[in-house]
């Protein structure tokens, strides 16, 4: 990172991508306060910590992104998806505040079997998708200026993730049983972090990018990737979504393919490696972490 934004504020800081934010910036002014210290349904809260901390850039990394919850209680993932982001946008507009709000590749159906583009539309297929396409209008209408962020299947440090539960349901026997007809793109939160940092040095446009590891894997690809990494053996049964939904899971519907295309930070100069040379990279880490 050259030239880092003189100001950041990062909402959501103790969530994944939050933390691995927080990190690279290290002692660049940086505030990361969690849902308790801001609250991004909060209107007032939001204006109040805005016109405080009076940041250059605010990330809004802040979200319910627990898919099922999501479904179980749609008006609450409006209020914190769609609504809290446009809170977050209104204040940055009127503090003059640049703003990137991150988004998911679960804006789309699934029905395309090519990475999709950012102009490619939208058309989510839960509850959670449907928030955070909301939450992405409103933020455009709140902040012309404003970077929309689409990622997807991110893994960092800490989190609850499709890794970190791989690696225990391995460690306590298996085998796993993981669909083949749901592909997206992994993506490391470091290597996401570093991205969302490059394109605001790049002073890009307002408008949606995809930032998104290269490459793309089913969950069960992905499953046996972290697993070979990770040196264990435990098996990897592969199944479907019909399958597993007869078994009885009631899960909310996924698109099955939602790939990203990083079209628009490509042009900028700005790329995420394959997504498996990003996985190694992170297993390497959190290994040597796990050991010091
Ligand atoms: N994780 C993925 O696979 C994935 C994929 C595509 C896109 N994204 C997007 O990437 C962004 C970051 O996701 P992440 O992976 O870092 O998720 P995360 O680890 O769940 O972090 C989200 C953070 O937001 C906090 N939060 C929830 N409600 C809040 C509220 N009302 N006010 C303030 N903070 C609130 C959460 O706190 P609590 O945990 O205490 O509720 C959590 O710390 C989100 O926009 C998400 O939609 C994530």
């Amino acid at each position: 990172m050259t030239h880092p934004p003189a100001r950041v504020l990062i909402t959501g800081g103790q969530g994944q991508v939050g933390r691995a934010l927080a990190r690279l910036l290290g002692r660049t002014p940086h505030e990361a306060p969690g849902p308790r210290e801001l609250d991004v349904t909060e209107s007032g809260t939001v204006d109040a910590a805005i016109g405080r901390f009076a940041p250059d850039v605010v990330v809004h990394a802040a979200a319910l992104t627990d898919t099922a919850r999501c479904e179980r209680e749609p008006e609450l993932a409006h209020r914190v998806n769609a609504a809290g982001a446009e809170n977050v946008a209104r204040a940055c507009a009127a503090a003059g505040a640049r703003l990137v709000a991150i988004s998911t590749n679960e804006v789309f159906d699934g029905e395309r079997r090519a990475p999709y583009g950012e102009d490619d539309a939208t058309h989510p297929l839960n509850a959670y998708g449907e928030s955070k396409a909301a939450g992405e209008r409103l933020v455009a209408a709140a902040h012309p200026g404003a970077m929309i962020v689409r990622t997807s299947w991110v893994y960092g440090a800490g989190g609850a993730n499709f890794v970190a539960k791989a690696l225990a349901a391995a460690r306590s026997g298996g085998p796993l049983r993981m669909v083949t007809d749901e592909v997206a793109s992994p993506t490391c939160a470091d290597d996401l972090a570093a991205a969302i940092l490059a394109l605001v040095n790049a002073r890009a446009a307002g408008g949606v990018y995809h930032l998104a590891n290269d490459g793309e894997a089913s969950r069960h690809e992905w499953a046996c990737e972290i697993l070979r990494l990770a040196g264990i053996g435990a098996r990897v049964d592969a199944t479907t979504t019909a399958e597993l939904r007869a078994a009885g899971y009631a899960g909310p519907r996924k698109p099955p393919y939602s790939a990203l295309a990083n079209e628009r930070a490509r042009a900028l100069g700005v790329t995420l490696r394959p997504w498996r040379e990003a996985l190694a990279a992170y297993l390497q880490r959190t290994r040597v972490a796990a050991d010091g």
